[in-house]
């Protein structure tokens, strides 16, 4: 028995990961407590740009010199891409383990703190899968939840690192994630993320015709599901029985991540997406029709290699053209071993960084248009917590995922409360407690 703390980078993956580790840890007599005081310090890693990575190097050097701090163990896609160089390089690190080798962390670290011993714990082969049993019941937030529904990525984009980290795409049984769901909901969750690098192929191994919209459907209907999320949507295989069951379940959120990445067909075609901007449009085009209020947040990579002045403008006009409500932007990272990274061309790192400060000022007031035009509606908010900044503020989602701050009790985490929006910033609506509706008030 051990005190632990865990640090959480990267993806909501990652969260769910960490989720069910603190878990399985803690259900054996583990304690989780401040970094300062465990003896083992878990970093849970992500490999997806060269500055994910970097926080971590750093973070480990200061842990790790001078020596007898605390143990250190690397988990996740940067253990299973440089896991053997750590080991390397700081003697702290005692233990290292891939994404799909997570179902052997518990008894390996165990074993590394008796004996002091290292463990390697990576997957030789991407196909094989050793995962926890558990349900992330000691999560970091006692009413949300993560779930992944689908390891792995074959699609490799050529920029990605993720199907070289995560391995091959394998979808978990359905009665394994509606049975975590009831356990999860049982437990408090009122809202469920369903989680995966591209949800959309869900059931594809399957070959039964079940499919991701059968899954969503199943999840909407368990009795609890008060809010229900999923992440990522790629847009060569969002499909309309998708919307069609969003259109159907006043619990799903009416909000997607469709990633565009580029605005250039060509562009596009090296990355190997398959899609051109003009399906993208007509995927855009089915989604609104059928959800008239639904929320787009896109993805978007600036500078990738061979990228022309032409191309990029050809994404900020996509930008312009969607209307997305958030877009998340990236200045391309090479990461090795990705075809991307081998290419001629590569874009001056000064360039890339004009290109995002572009897109992200085109974005910025198009979010700001979309987030004004929110003035004077009232939305449901599931209380996240207190805002970062800001006394006697608390900050919640609206069903759209836009992050809403207002006055409030810290009590009220947790709750569902009924906020009326009166003001909004590039990133956040401000708002107030409508307080005619407090009836609504539910736990
Ligand atoms: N599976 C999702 C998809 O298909 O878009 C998300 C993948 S990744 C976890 C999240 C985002 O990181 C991507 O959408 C992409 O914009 C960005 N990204 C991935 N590799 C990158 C790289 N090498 N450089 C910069 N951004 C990258
Ligand atoms: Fe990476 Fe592409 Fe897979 Fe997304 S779909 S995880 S960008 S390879
Ligand atoms: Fe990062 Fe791995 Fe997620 S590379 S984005 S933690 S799948």
């Amino acid at each position: 028995m051990y005190r632990f703390c865990i640090n959480v980078f990267g993806c909501q993956m990652n969260v769910y990961d960490a989720d069910r580790i603190r878990t399985a840890l803690t259900s054996r007599g583990w304690v989780e407590a401040p970094e300062e005081d465990a003896e083992v310090v878990l970093f849970v890693t992500c490999s997806i740009r060269d500055k994910a990575e970097q926080k971590v190097w750093s973070d480990i050097g200061r842990l790790a010199f001078p020596w007898r701090g605390p143990v250190i163990a690397v988990v996740g896609c940067m253990a299973q891409r440089v896991g053997p160089l750590l080991l390397k390089r700081f003697p702290s690190v005692r233990l290292v383990c891939g994404p799909r080798s997570l179902g052997r962390l518990p008894a390996a670290l165990g074993e590394v703190m008796a004996t002091g011993k290292a463990a390697v714990l990576l997957d030789e082969d991407p196909t094989v899968l050793d995962d926890l049993p558990e349900a992330p019941l000691a999560r970091s937030n006692p009413w949300k939840a993560f779930i992944t529904i689908a390891h792995g990525c074959d699609n490799f984009c050529t920029y990605c690192i993720v199907p070289h980290v995560r391995g091959r795409f394998v979808s978990r049984k359905p009665d394994d994630i509606l049975g975590e769901v009831e356990c999860l909901v049982s437990d408090g969750v009122r809202e469920v993320t369903l989680v995966g690098q591209n949800v959309n192929t869900y059931g594809r191994d399957f070959h039964n015709g079940y499919v991701f919209s059968s899954l969503l459907r199943d999840v909407a209907l368990i009795k609890g599901v008060e809010r229900l999320r999923y992440a990522t949507s790629h847009p060569r295989d969002l499909t309309r029985d998708v919307v069609e069951v969003m259109a159907e379940h006043e619990n799903i959120c009416p909000a997607i991540n469709l990633p565009i990445q580029s605005g250039s067909d060509r562009v596009l075609r090296v990355m190997n997406r398959g899609y051109t901007v003009e399906e993208y449009a007509a995927i855009i085009t089915m989604i609104r029709s059928g959800l008239p209020n639904v929320a787009i947040t896109s993805d978007l990579i600036a500078g990738f290699p061979g990228e022309t002045l032409e191309d990029f403008h050809e994404s900020v006009k996509a930008v312009e053209r969607f209307r997305f409500d958030l877009v998340h932007t990236a200045a391309f990272s090479p990461r090795e071993g990705t075809p991307a990274a081998r290419m001629e061309a590569q874009v001056e790192a000064s360039e890339k960084r004009r290109r995002l400060k572009e897109i992200n000022t085109a974005q910025a007031v198009i979010t700001r248009e979309i987030n004004q035009g929110q003035v004077g509606k009232t939305f449901t908010v599931l209380v996240d917590g207190p805002a970062p900044k800001g006394e006697g503020l608390l900050q919640g989602r609206t069903p759209s995922d836009k992050v809403v701050v207002f006055p409030g009790d810290p009590a009220m985490m947790g709750f569902f409360v009924k906020v009326k929006i009166t003001g909004a910033g590039n990133w956040h609506l401000i708002g107030e407690l409508e307080p005619a509706r407090q009836e609504d008030l539910r736990r």
